[in-house]
């Protein structure tokens, strides 16, 4: 729906998740998205029996390839234990309700190994064993047009982290080489190299201001409570992801460590940083590259309303998402 209302055309857009609504497979047979990427067996069953009354799908086929990335276990969506993707055993079946399907139009293969990799060598292994799955779809009568190795493309988002910034262009030039290649040597058709790249693209875009509300000295650590915390970002507290945060209103002072935290009523931590000693309540701090899963993340946990998303450029700015009231946040309840 975001997209659609941002006016991205429908062929455009790819619809996934590990379990989709009854709504979402008729959006991909009235022609609401250009292509569907089926995540299960069972998945496929029902889109075909939805689809038996003169609709049609296109339709990519999210496999397990067993790749199993190197990053956080939380955003690692490849290998054996992972609920992503049709296992290897189900292959077959998908291939034969696909042929039974003909309303179901089989664009390719598809595997999404995770989110924050660094290592291109993840990519290739990836490709490759995309290659091979098309090739075992080809022996059922299926022609790959894609080979889709997804996104999470490693993008830096800590200053004092140990990774730079995965080289994009780079790793999809040598992914695209190795499908060419692959697909040539095992006598398959031209097929096309897809990514989906989303913070990549988007992350440096965001930056997220908060107000501190307290400075506390405790015994071990110095604490910064700041307006927001795990309800508009739960990254950090899901899976310890790392932001650089820089003081914005001007501060001199030599830099403290201090651990940064949200005002709910659990130890809601976004993260130990250095920051200038002088920092009191009041000051706004920048928690930079923000720009993907923050706002989009973000909800009324603890009943706190949402923040404000102004869009700024050539030194002009604009509300996108206006702050939510307490009114807004209380809508639903019923008594
Ligand atoms: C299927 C799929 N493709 C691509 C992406 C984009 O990942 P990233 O933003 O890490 O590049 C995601 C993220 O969740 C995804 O689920």
């Amino acid at each position: 729906m975001t997209a659609q209302r941002a006016g991205f055309e429908s062929e455009r857009i790819t619809l996934h998740g590990a379990g989709k609504s009854d709504e979402e497979l008729i959006a991909a047979c009235i022609g609401r998205i250009g292509c569907i990427a089926v995540d299960g067996i069972a998945e496929l069953q029902r889109l075909a029996d939805i689809s038996r009354n003169g609709h049609t799908a296109t339709v990519m086929l999210r496999l397990n390839v067993g790749v199993d990335a190197s990053t956080h276990a939380f955003v690692r969506t490849g290998g054996k234990d992972s609920k992503f993707g049709i296992h290897p055993r189900d292959e077959r079946a998908a291939a034969s309700l696909l042929s039974a399907n003909p309303q179901l139009h089989f664009a390719g293969v598809h595997a999404h190994i995770g989110s924050q990799i660094y290592d291109e060598s993840a990519y290739l292994e990836n490709a490759s064993a995309l290659v091979a799955a098309a090739e075992r779809f080809a022996s059922f009568g299926l022609q790959s047009e894609r080979v889709v190795i997804g996104g999470g493309f490693g993008v830096p988002s800590d200053p004092d982290g140990d990774h730079t910034r995965l080289d994009v262009a780079a790793t999809v030039a040598a992914a695209a080489a190795l499908v060419r290649s692959a697909a040539t040597e095992r006598g398959l058709g031209a097929a096309r190299l897809g990514i989906e790249p989303g913070r990549a693209i988007i992350a440096d875009a965001g930056t997220t201001l908060y107000r501190v509300l307290a400075v506390k000295r405790q015994s071990h650590r110095t604490f910064v409570v700041v307006d927001g915390g795990i309800a508009e970002n739960p990254r950090p507290a899901l899976y310890g992801a790392r932001y650089h945060v820089t003081a914005v209103t001007p501060r001199h002072e030599e830099d403290q460590e201090i651990t940064l935290c949200g005002r709910s009523c659990e130890n809601d931590e976004l993260g130990t940083m250095r920051l200038p000693r002088e920092v009191g309540p009041g000051d706004l701090l920048a928690m930079h590259s923000t720009g993907a899963y923050t706002y989009s993340m973000a909800g009324n946990y603890n009943r706190f309303p949402k923040p404000a998303v102004v869009g700024i450029a050539n030194g002009t700015h604009r509300l996108l998402a206006r702050r939510e009231t307490i009114e807004d946040v209380l809508r639903n309840d019923a008594v």
